[in-house]
Order: C-alpha cells, then sequence, then structure tokens
C-alpha cells in the first residue's frame, strides 16, 4: 500500500495480519458496540489467519479490552490530554500498544516499532508521530512501575488500588467484595481470574453424546458435571458431536446450576418442565437431554424471537416433546397447567462471565441495576406463580451482585411464608467451597466456572 504527500509516493508500513485483525476487533467494538467474542472467530477466518496468528490476534484483543481501563490510566499520564480527547482509532492503537509492552511478553521495542507502523498505516503519519512519542514514555516503567505511580498505596485505599492493578471499574470491586462477605484477602484472587482465560467447556447432551466421545477428540473429563469436558486446546467445532449439536460449549457453572435444579428431589408428578429464559438455549438443551430421559416434556420461553430460533436449534435432538415459544415471562402463560421444576435464568449484568466477554466490565453501569433487578423480581414472582404446590423454582444469575441474587430473593419471598428456601449444596455433591447455604455461589477463582448464582426454592405442598 502507498500513500501520495507532497509530489512523493512513501510506502506504508506493513503491518502484520494478527495485528491489523486486533485493531479491526477494537474498532468495531467501540464503533458499532459489537461484542469481540462474536466479531473476532468470524474475522480469523474471512482473513484466514490460524495457528500462531490467530492466537496472538485473540490475546491482542481480549487482554486490551479486559486491560483498558488501567491502560487509560496510563495513557492518561503519558498524554497531555484525557484519552478519550483522542480519535477513537488513534487510542485504540494506543490501547493496543500498550498492552503490548505492559500485559504481554513482546519485547518493548518489537512492541513499540509495530504499534507505529499499526499507526502509520492505519490512521496517518501525524498520529504516527504523537503514537510514537507516547508508546516511548509508556515504556519507560513496566506494569508494575506504573501501578505504583499512579494507584493509591493499599493502605490508604485498598480497593482503588486492586481497581487498577486487576483493571476493573470501582464498582464492580465493591460488588464482588461484598459478594464475598467483605473478605478482602479473597478479592483479589477474584479479581486475578476474571483476567485469565477460561479453558473452553463443553457439555455432552444427555442421551445424545457421551463425554467418552468428547474424550476421544481431545478434551478432559470436567470436575463435578458429569456431562462436562474440558479442551485445553482445538477449535469445538472441529468435534463431530459438537458440529451436529449432540454436544455443545458450555460453562460447567452453567451445567452445575441446571443439574442442581433437575437432580433435586421432588415428591409428585415430575412431567412438567418450564425453562423461563431459554435464549439462547445452553441450559434448556441440557434440561431437556434430562427430560427426555425421564419422560418429562420441557417448556422453553424466550422474549426475543431471534433467541428463541436460536433455542429451537438447540433441542432440535428431541422433536415433539419440547415446545419452544415466543413470549413475556412476566405475563402468565395461556393455558398452560402448573409447571413441577421450573428454570428462572434471569437477564443480569452478566458480572459473573467478565473472563469471557472481555468489554462487558465497561459497558455495565450500576444504573443498569435497577430496571434488572425488577425485572428479575417481576420474572421470580411470575416463575412461583406458575409452578405447582410441592414444585421447585430454580432462580439462576450470571452475577454474583448481590442486588441480583440473594436481596432479589430475599424481597420476594417477603409475606410469601408459603415458599421455603431449599438447600442448594446437597443438590451438587462433592463441589467444594459453596458458603454457607441455602443459595450457591460459584467463582472463578474457587471453581473455574463462571460466577453462577443459584436459590432454589420450593413452593410448599398444600394441606
Ligand atoms: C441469561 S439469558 C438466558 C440464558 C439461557 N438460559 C442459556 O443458558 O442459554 C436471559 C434471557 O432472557 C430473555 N428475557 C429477558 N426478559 C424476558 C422476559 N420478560 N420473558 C422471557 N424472556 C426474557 C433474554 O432475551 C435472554 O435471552
Amino acid at each position: 500500500m502507498t500513500r501520495r504527500g507532497r509530489g512523493r509516493t512513501t510506502a506504508l508500513p506493513r503491518v502484520d495480519a494478527a495485528r491489523t485483525a486486533a485493531f479491526d476487533v477494537l474498532r468495531a467494538v467501540d464503533e458499532r458496540d459489537s461484542y469481540a467474542n462474536l466479531v473476532l472467530p468470524g474475522l480469523l477466518r474471512e482473513r484466514e489467519i490460524t495457528g500462531r496468528d490467530a492466537a496472538l490476534a485473540t490475546e491482542l484483543v481480549y487482554g486490551t479490552l479486559r486491560g483498558l481501563g488501567t491502560y487509560d490510566a496510563v495513557l492518561a499520564a503519558c498524554l497531555d490530554r484525557a484519552p478519550e480527547a483522542l480519535d477513537p482509532p488513534v487510542l485504540d492503537v494506543l490501547r493496543l500498544g500498550a498492552h503490548q509492552v505492559l500485559g504481554t511478553r513482546i519485547p518493548p521495542h518489537a512492541a513499540v516499532d509495530t504499534t507505529v507502523g499499526l499507526a502509520r498505516a492505519r490512521v496517518g503519519e501525524g498520529p504516527g508521530k504523537l503514537v510514537n512519542a507516547v508508546m516511548r514514555r509508556l515504556s519507560r516503567h513496566d506494569m508494575a512501575g506504573w501501578i505504583d505511580q499512579l494507584a493509591p498505596p493499599a493502605s490508604t485505599d485498598p480497593l482503588e488500588r486492586l481497581a487498577l492493578q486487576h483493571s476493573h471499574p470501582p464498582w464492580i470491586v465493591r460488588a464482588l467484595l461484598d459478594a464475598l462477605g467483605g473478605d478482602e484477602s479473597e478479592l483479589a484472587a477474584a479479581l486475578a481470574a476474571d483476567n485469565e482465560r477460561p479453558f473452553v467447556t463443553l457439555v455432552a447432551r444427555p442421551g445424545r453424546a457421551e463425554v467418552s466421545e468428547l474424550v476421544a477428540a481431545g478434551a478432559s473429563p470436567a470436575h463435578w458435571s458429569p456431562y462436562a469436558a474440558v479442551l485445553g486446546e482445538g477449535d469445538p467445532a472441529a468435534i463431530p458431536a459438537v458440529r451436529e449439536r449432540r454436544a455443545g460449549v458450555q460453562d460447567e457453572g452453567s451445567q452445575l446450576v441446571a443439574l442442581a435444579l433437575a437432580t433435586a428431589p421432588l415428591n409428585g408428578p415430575d412431567r412438567r418442565w418450564l425453562d423461563m429464559c431459554a435464549g439462547p438455549g445452553g441450559k434448556a438443551a441440557l434440561l431437556a437431554g434430562l427430560a427426555t430421559l425421564r419422560d418429562a416434556r420441557l417448556l422453553a420461553v424466550e422474549r426475543q424471537p431471534h433467541r428463541a430460533r436460536m433455542v429451537e436449534a438447540a433441542l432440535r435432538g428431541d422433536p415433539g416433546r419440547h415446545r419452544v415459544v415466543v413470549a413475556d415471562a412476566t405475563e402468565p402463560l395461556d393455558g398452560e397447567d402448573p409447571f413441577d421444576r421450573i428454570l428462572l435464568d434471569a437477564p443480569c449484568t452478566g458480572l459473573g462471565a467478565l473472563r469471557r466477554r472481555p468489554e462487558a466490565r465497561w459497558r455495565r453501569r450500576p444504573s443498569d441495576l435497577p430496571a434488572l433487578r425488577s425485572l428479575q423480581i417481576s420474572l421470580l414472582r411470575a416463575a412461583l406463580s406458575a409452578v405447582r404446590p410441592g414444585g421447585l423454582v430454580a432462580y439462576v444469575t450470571c452475577s454474583p451482585h448481590l442486588a441480583e441474587t440473594t436481596t432479589v430473593v430475599t424481597d420476594v419471598l417477603r409475606g410469601r411464608p408459603d415458599v421455603e428456601r431449599v438447600d442448594a449444596r446437597a443438590c451438587l455433591p462433592g463441589v467444594p467451597d459453596l458458603g454457607d447455604g441455602p443459595e450457591i455461589q460459584l467463582w472463578p477463582h474457587r471453581h473455574g466456572t463462571d460466577a453462577m448464582f443459584l436459590a432454589l426454592l420450593r413452593r410448599e405442598p398444600i394441606g
């Protein structure tokens, strides 16, 4: 590629495919509010980027997005203006450079040179000079040096320091601390775990695939879910059972909360199961497999039509037995008899899956909580109306934030003496560190799973 300038033609630097791809994903995340984990795989495929280049592009995208808060604080110290005052593409080049210098083993001189090359190739010569100057200032310290320079001492403001050190917004640091019962000694481990790349966990859908099949394809059995296998390396789509939808990608924590609902003791009929918020269908597919084996039927409800279609695709293995409907689950379901087991996997902030959604921690705001919480309360009330006396409701979130977990349950159960909190720990035998109960909070740093919350509720039988 060349650029013409004042009568001469200057050759633009060639930038490697991995860094260019990483830059383009960061632009998509910024400009179109895209999700990196959705954009990146398609872009790698389209450009035929594989092997080490694909691994580097992935590391650069995820690392840069996770570290954004810390990198912007460092950049602010290297600039004569606020980072947000820069042209967004220039800021993305600098963030990508900051991650390479401060968050990877790439030698600093190589990180600086390739970042300046990327700036010249993609945003122009003028910004290239600025990027050069900023990158040189930034490489004067390593990450520990910058933290010492920019963060308050742990003795003065430990949370603010941890927020910068582990690149989390302070409000999320406080929320995790509250969910850990105020245990500051565990907080650093919880924050660090959010910055680790999670393994890909697979689920062998009951009755349709076996874990042994996934193990033969290179995965290893997981810790607790008898349906889970961990894929250390490789593309899940290369495994025939995954391609045929007899298996899927699903966090072990998501499997455990669905299994707890399915295996909790229940007196009386056990034929009618409901998944109230089913899209895109991961838990519905696991429950449907178990329901089929027990001659039960699952009704999967989802408000968004396109997500309901994803649930239909996930349930295709057993046509006729299970149904998917598009409906608002806060409203009574037309013509439906009460259900025996209900999963309410409520819409939430997703703060329990920050490992997988690198940009989520910067997109979410505390102001998102009130609307989500009020929806969670309405859905839980609707679940308790839809379950039969003696039946079970599992209230699940992929967030450990107390405003979405125990306090929702407590608020809904106030004035409901007919609902019993079941000790959910008994439904996950062998899983350690589940706390004092009766609810369960899983954690990436304790269990290697997403931070799933589960409350198991039983409506008292009549009489
Ligand atoms: C946390 S996700 C569920 C994930 C799903 N259980 C799985 O394992 O794949 C929550 C889902 O609830 C849906 N939803 C939100 N409000 C709803 C409502 N009022 N009624 C039904 N579904 C709703 C969202 O569209 C979203 O698909």
